[in-house]
């Protein structure tokens, strides 16, 4: 009897059959509970006798079911193993990849082409104090342009002044002044604030400055360097600049500067001077931000410009909202010519 509930308990060939056989021995309809129920009806001699070997059966069986059951885990286990091994020789399918984002492949370039004028890039941080943003670059707490520039302030705490996300790039002008010895010769490209939103204006946007400062820099070192580095920007030798007498607070003299474009097909093509499109700012560093920041303004004179980032990638791969800039759809840079 035992042996033969052992045989069929080891021959269970899964799972569910050995399930078949608990039920069949130990279910309450089982028969080896059967047997352990007449237990109940023997005289205690005949109890005594026959209880060993049914409680015996019983626990022969139940240890039985247990050791079948590892088994057939163990066998299931090993089944697995076998059938989910990875074939890392298989070709992979990558899927979407990420890209060089435009603004950061222009100023890419803009590093690259600078360089090789000699200038070095510079930073600085994008919540600046006032003094930096504004009074050093001669706009004091009266002056117009800093209402114009629709700033983001950031709450004071009590006593402190409100630091500013910076409007433009020109504080790294200060602060390499300030942490520099002349000849300067740098850019500072990098992310500026404005509260403004429309299809040309973000309220984050990206600014490249410039600045040079040393004895005897003239407006022609400014158009040189600018003509220079659009040439080159833009691969075409046939682009013209025009200067127009224009404010900055920070520059005397400024100058706006405009490309000359032509319409081909409806569309813009740079080169040449038969419409003019307003690029940039610059001019001759002033005096009063020379001294801000510890030079000699007989001893040290310099030029300034800041150029929209974000204006020079749209120029040069045509693209026409700027909003689209940020909102990180890969279809839009694979559109342009970003990524795969
Ligand atoms: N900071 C000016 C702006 O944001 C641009 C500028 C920079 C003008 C340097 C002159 C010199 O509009």
């Amino acid at each position: 009897m035992t042996r033969d509930w052992l045989a069929r308990i080891a021959g269970a060939g899964d799972l569910a059959a050995l399930e078949a056989e608990r039920v069949a021995a130990l279910g309450k309809q089982g028969a080896v509970t059967a047997l352990l129920k007449t237990l109940g009806g023997m005289s205690p001699e005949e109890r005594q006798v026959r209880g060993p070997a049914i409680h015996g059966l019983r626990e022969a069986v139940t240890a039985a079911i247990a050791a079948r059951k590892t088994a057939l885990d163990d066998a299931e286990l090993e089944r697995r193993l076998a059938s989910e091994t990875i074939d890392v020789t298989l070709p992979v399918d990558s899927g979407a990849r990420g890209t060089v984002h435009p603004v950061s492949q222009v100023m890419d370039e803009l590093a690259e082409i600078f360089a090789d004028l000699g200038f070095a890039v510079a930073t600085g941080p994008e919540i600046e104090d006032q003094w930096h943003n504004f009074t050093a670059l001669n706009m004091p707490e009266t002056h117009p342009a800093r209402a114009m520039h629709d700033t983001f302030y950031l709450r004071a705490g009590e006593g402190e002044e409100a630091k500013v996300l910076r409007t433009h790039t020109s504080p790294v002008q200060i602060r390499t002044m300030q942490s520099q010895e002349p000849p300067i010769r740098i850019i500072a490209p990098g992310r500026t604030y404005r509260s403004d939103s429309d299809a040309t204006h973000t309220p984050m946007f990206h600014q490249v400055e410039g600045l040079v400062i040393d004895r005897g820099i003239h407006m022609g070192h400014l158009k040189w360097t600018l003509e220079t580095f659009l040439k080159a920007y833009f691969e075409r030798d046939d682009i013209v600049l025009r200067l127009r007498p224009s404010y900055f607070p920070f520059t005397e003299p400024s100058a706006e500067v405009d490309v000359g474009y032509t319409i081909q097909n409806g569309r813009r093509v740079l080169g040449g001077s038969e419409r003019w499109m307003e690029l940039l700012g610059s001019g001759m560093v002033h005096p009063r931000v020379i001294a801000a920041c510890g030079l000699d303004p007989d001893e040290w004179q310099g030029f300034a410009f800041g150029c929209g980032i974000d204006r020079l990638a749209m120029l040069k791969y045509g693209m026409d909202d700027l909003r689209a800039f940020f909102d990180g759809d890969v279809r839009w840079l694979k559109h342009y010519g970003f990524g795969a």
